[in-house]
């Protein structure tokens, strides 16, 4: 099964998850480093303080993405660390700090050095911690700081940066910050934040979008946008079928609906509030502000109408998967990631000139869960699942591009084990194991695989086979 010539093979990576920047951890620049260090917030109680060392390390793990072929690797930039302290602790005016700007320089030349194509994303969760203090994406503010924001990165860094994505994953992020409380702020079923955080993102995205395109009008530029199929918990339950349908219209289909209509417009249920529906309206240059698709992809959820009073439409997740689970419970649908890309995406895949939209799986990974201070041996080296995982959505892929869906690369998430934003480091994600204690690297049988496909820009019979 040999992919289109020039496809890209890479992994995805954020600041937060690997960098262990340790400026920003012991000042506590961002929202999530002082939220990770609340009691309780993390799940295995660990923390990303130090994570993967990547602000040190980077060199060897570059090194690492050219011996195993990938010619395409995504970060993001560290809003909060990579800001100029001024007096009294706000980096308000946005000047940069040169030594940060620096190391991020140094990265991208050294990747693009080795012809590996950059991805950089602008905001990958995390806050400064005063933006934060005014309300994060709940305010105007945060649309507006980030625009300035971008505007400087571009100045810093723009000639390094092959593909932007603005934001990653909104949906998620409204959702698990004010609805699920997993997230900071820690909201629970706060549903007006949540939306009100979806529009001062799209509102972000724009000014972003036109911050990059006044000097680099040829630039690519996207967001990520996480796709989940719903299925329903009893097949033959007209309330299940309903719950999937709410779900998958706000969940997947509203950050991508209002782009390409330019026009913020709730569904129900959500429509049905005057609060949420005053936030409603057009939104100037939001029509058009995206090059290309970014997909991330992991699993499909099972839902079902929750008897409630008063009733809530969007019903609840099952706790009863049927398929195979990875460690984070989510379950292995390859079939999911076909049917988005061959049908789901159909409304977004052409811009208003009529031009095609290339599409890229700019995430797409399996957990495994090992404690998080294991040192020596060979656990977690022999990852069959993660391998399996993998093949089978490269096979999803490479049917859909038979199909003339234009996918034109893939993230695999991730490069290293990682720290996860809720569960901590235990939950691994990485090609490479990554032991905490001493930092050091080992890559997995899966690294291996996706190598000698990426080297051969095909699924062999070898890579499947194993
Ligand atoms: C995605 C996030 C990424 C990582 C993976 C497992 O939702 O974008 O940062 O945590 O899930």
């Amino acid at each position: 099964m040999t992919f289109p010539n020039g496809f890209l093979w890479g992994a995805a990576t954020s600041h937060f998850q690997i960098e262990g920047y340790s400026a920003e951890m012991q000042a506590q620049l961002s929202d999530w480093s002082s939220w990770m260090s609340m009691p309780a917030k993390i799940v295995d109680g660990s923390t990303a303080e130090f994570a993967c060392d990547f602000v040190n390390r980077y060199p060897d793990d570059i090194d690492l993405l050219e011996a195993l072929k990938l010619n395409a690797f995504r970060i993001s930039i560290n809003w909060p660390a990579i800001l100029k302290d001024e007096p009294g602790g706000e980096s308000t005016s946005q000047e940069l700090d040169p030594e940060a700007v620096a190391y991020y320089r140094k990265l991208l030349t050294d990747l693009q050095a080795r012809g590996i194509k950059t991805f950089v994303t602008l905001f990958h969760f995390c806050l400064p911690t005063w933006i934060a203090a005014r309300g994060g994406w709940t305010s105007p503010v945060a649309a507006e700081q980030f625009g300035i924001f971008t505007q400087k990165i571009v100045e810093a860094l723009g000639d390094k940066v092959d593909f932007w994505l603005t934001i990653n994953e909104p949906m998620a992020y409204a959702y698990q910050s004010y609805v699920s409380g997993q997230w900071t702020p820690g909201h629970v079923s706060d549903y007006l934040s949540a939306f009100k955080t979806i529009k001062n993102m799209l509102v972000g995205h724009v000014h972003a979008y036109n911050a990059i395109k006044a000097s680099y009008p040829q630039a690519q530029v996207s967001y990520t946008n996480h796709w989940r199929p719903f299925s329903p918990e009893k097949p033959l339950s007209p309330l299940d079928h309903m719950v999937c349908m709410v779900r998958d219209n706000v969940f997947n289909h509203l950050f991508p609906a209002s782009i390409q209509s330019g026009v913020y417009s709730l569904p129900p249920p959500l429509s049905f509030f005057k609060e949420i529906r005053e936030l409603e309206g057009p939104i100037p240059g939001l029509k058009d502000s995206i090059d290309y698709l970014g997909i991330n992809y992991y699993t499909r959820e099972i839902s079902r109408f929750k008897p409630s009073w008063p009733p809530d439409l969007f019903g609840e997740a099952s706790p009863k998967p049927l398929l195979k689970t990875n460690a984070l419970g989510w379950e292995t649908y390859p079939e999911g990631l076909y049917q988005i890309l061959t049908h789901d995406v159909k409304p977004y895949l052409k811009s208003s000139s009529g031009k095609t939209r290339e599409i890229y799986i700019t995430e797409n990974g399996y957990a495994e869960c090992f404690e998080s201070q294991l040192v020596e041996g060979d656990w977690s080296l022999e990852d069959v699942e993660r391998v399996e995982y993998m093949t089978q959505h490269l096979e999803a892929i490479h049917e859909a591009i038979r199909a003339g869906s234009p996918v034109r690369g893939y993230l695999h998430w991730s490069l290293l084990d990682n720290f996860e934003w809720a569960e901590g480091l235990q939950q691994r994600f990485g090609l490479v194991r990554v032991s905490y204690p001493d930092q050091k690297r080992q890559p997995r049988k899966s690294a291996y695989v996706y190598a000698d496909i990426a080297a051969e820009n095909a699924l062999t019979k070898k890579s499947t086979s194993q």
